[in-house]
């Protein structure tokens, strides 16, 4: 029996093999390894593709939240709300900016922000809206701005998503080689609606200077490599038709009857399906039944961000963000990637009705 992992991007970039190869050769021949034509050729695309002005390639997707901050100038004493059903980088950027992270709770039909719990939560130290498009579902962006703060979107599992960066002052990608979108490697993406901004994290990701002789700001060292962001070049005209694929695994996933045993994601138009997490209060029964059957799956964020060891000193108890934590203990994630076959989404069906005793 073939085993099905959780994510397959060797099964996304096998066919494109030669492609790559070719376009790795090609940065070999040109020597040029750091910034260069490849860099910014792939900057003006994925700027094209996701409709924006500016977009600046970096080293990952948590860099690339901490330079939006930094370049928003938030920093000391400055809160940003977030929500804590997220990956530890969202919080974490927020830390090393300088500033708090504050916590929200999460919609559980969509496990993004609730802006109405968010707008709770808005003190007049509030400098920044952190929202994360989670699994690849985009934030309530239009409540969210109507609080008139700076929204940095978190779109690191979000890239080809409907109206993604188009609200948020920045919005930041990871192209971690299970993204979506994703890189043979580490890298990552801020893109920005100003100028200003945008001339900010340019500065920022390269020890804050222009041309290496006056430095500026204090910034870092976080580059997109010119080999990383060729594969890339090759993997973005793709991209479409991935997510297009991710959906359509989606309502197969809802066809085959899946919802009648555990809770499925809400669908919603633009979802990309970054990880296809279903609801269950018997999800170890169910996830060792998939183990003997050869089938990965996985739970997010079990220990959400406030119940972290690192975040314990902002005095967020137990019990304070009952959404998340409830989505903390009942999420699965299920195969899922472009290009998942019909069997292989019946096997995974099978197995879950089996575990609950419902068989086909
Ligand atoms: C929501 C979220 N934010 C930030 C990151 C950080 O991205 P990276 O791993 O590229 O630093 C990730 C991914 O790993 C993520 O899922």
């Amino acid at each position: 029996m073939q085993p099905i992992p959780l994510m397959n991007s060797k099964a996304q970039y096998a066919p494109l093999v030669d492609e790559l190869k070719e376009r790795f050769a090609a940065v070999l021949d040109s020597g040029r390894f750091i910034f260069g034509p490849e860099v910014e050729a792939f900057e003006h695309e994925a700027a094209a593709f996701l409709g924006v002005p500016h977009a600046i390639g970096v080293a990952n997707g948590t860099d690339a939240l901490v330079l939006a901050l930094e370049a928003l100038g938030i920093g000391r004493g400055d809160e940003v709300i977030c929500p804590a059903f997220t990956f530890y980088a969202t919080a974490e950027a927020i830390v090393r900016a300088g500033a708090t992270p504050v916590f929200a709770d999460v919609d559980p039909q969509t496990l993004n922000l609730d802006p109405e719990d968010v707008a709770s939560r808005v003190t007049p130290r509030t400098k920044a809206l952190m929202p994360v498009h989670l699994f690849g579902r985009v934030a309530p962006l239009a409540e969210l701005s109507e609080l008139g703060l700076p929204i940095v979107e978190d779109a690191a599992q979000a890239f080809g998503a409907e109206g993604v960066a188009q609200t948020g002052a920045c919005s930041t990608f990871s192209f971690f080689p299970s993204k979506n979108l994703f890189a043979l490697g580490d890298g990552g993406l801020v893109t920005c609606l100003d100028d200003e901004v945008a001339k900010r994290v340019r500065m920022l990701r390269f020890h804050g200077s222009h041309d290496k002789k006056t430095f500026e700001l204090v910034g870092t060292n976080s580059r997109l490599d010119a080999v990383q962001a060729a594969m890339l070049r090759v993997f973005l005209p793709y991209l479409t038709r991935w997510n297009e694929q991710r959906r359509e695994a989606a309502a197969r996933y809802a066809e085959l009857g899946l919802g009648e045993v555990v809770e499925l994601p809400l669908d919603e138009p633009g979802h990309v399906y970054h990880v296809y997490a279903v609801r269950t209060s018997r999800r170890e029964e169910i996830a060792a039944a998939l183990t003997q059957e050869g089938i990965a799956s996985g739970s997010y964020y079990t220990t959400p961000l406030h119940l972290q060891p690192a975040l314990s000193y902002l005095g967020v108890a137990e019990g304070s963000l009952p959404e998340t934590e409830r989505a903390a203990a009942e999420n699965l994630a299920v195969p899922m990637w472009a290009g998942i076959e019909l069997e292989q989404q019946e096997r995974v069906v099978e197995a879950i009705r089996a575990a609950v005793g419902v068989p086909a």
